[in-house]
């Protein structure tokens, strides 16, 4: 399959071959830049993370990521072994590092750290967390509205694996995708244990039907800051907004079809399961609320 993308697709930028890389408090050049085979992460997926955009030298939503990455380590019993100040501190340091300031993208990933021995418990976590930082220049570009298909791999209840924990784990997402680019989308769309529509493997899903702005209950997906600053846009900017359960029947007459996330900001949807949405371009809601997204993001990091 040659013309599939994904949401995180970017513009080349020679300079992210050279770029300095945090690892538990050093900051080395990306060659350099490795962690322990006994990693609780690597072994097991036991870690956490968030994805933050630099824009004009300020952290977009900084105080929202911090609340859901200090959440989550308290909710899978992680001790980051460091305050929000000092998470704040590794960021800005590997920034300056990098001499970057706008158009970056953070990956802050936290895990229980080095293991003493092959196996799970996570009492062989034993020497402090792993934190590492991969910062980019990245500038999003897709040259076409994305195209999903629907998988057998749902969101599930959150007695499982919770979908609000940003975790390292993301094997289910990770089939989710597979499954729809052998179907010859792009991504998932995925439903919930219910056969309502929820989300997508790695973005929060919207659609518009008749000048109103659907998306998920939020019960199965992950609580997306971008999702909760277009809710937001849409309730102060009297565009009606529906966190409803909806199904496909709904999703393959809407209008319109979006995706949010930090990287994307706001995908359009051209196509599901074969079906065209709308008239298969970008619809003028979602314009207008990428357009509104936008603003908010400049005055955010004004
Ligand atoms: C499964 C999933 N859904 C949605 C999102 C989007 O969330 P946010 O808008 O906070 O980037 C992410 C991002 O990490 C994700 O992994």
């Amino acid at each position: 399959m040659t013309d599939q993308l994904t949401t995180h697709q970017a513009q080349e930028d020679a300079r992210n071959a050279s770029i300095l890389i945090y690892v538990d408090g050093k900051i080395v050049p990306k060659a350099e830049a490795k962690i322990s085979v006994y990693d609780s992460g690597f072994m097991l997926g036991d870690g956490i993370w968030e994805g933050l955009r630099l824009f004009n030298g300020k952290w977009a939503f900084l105080g929202d990521h911090m609340d859901r990455l200090f959440g989550a380590a308290k909710a899978i019993d992680l001790d980051i072994g460091m305050d929000r100040t000092g998470v704040i501190a590794a960021l800005e340091a590997t920034r300056a590092a990098n001499d970057m300031q706008s158009d970056v993208h953070a990956r802050l990933m936290i895990t229980r750290g080095v293991k003493s021995r092959p196996f799970q418990h996570p009492s062989l976590s034993q020497s402090g967390p792993t934190m590492v930082i991969v910062m980019e220049h990245s500038r999003p570009k897709i040259p076409r509205p994305t195209r999903l298909a629907t998988v057998p791999h749902i969101r599930g209840l959150p007695m499982s694996q919770d979908a609000k924990l940003n975790s390292h784990s993301k094997l289910n997402c990770v089939l989710a995708c597979i499954a729809a680019q052998k179907a010859g989308a792009d991504e998932a769309l995925m439903l919930d244990v219910h056969g309502f529509v929820n989300t997508t493997n790695a973005c929060n899903f919207f659609i518009v039907r008749d000048g109103e702005v659907w998306t998920s209950t939020g019960d199965y997906c992950m609580n997306g800051i971008t999702r909760a600053k277009i809710i937001g846009i849409c309730q102060a900017t009297n565009i009606p907004i529906f966190a409803r359960n909806f199904s496909l029947v709904d999703t393959y007459s809407a209008d319109e079809a979006f995706l949010t996330g930090t990287f994307g900001a706001q995908t359009p949807v051209s196509q599901i399961d074969g079906r065209q949405i709308g008239d298969g371009k970008m619809g003028p809601v979602t314009a207008r609320l990428r357009q509104l997204y936008k603003q908010m993001i400049e005055r955010e990091v004004a």
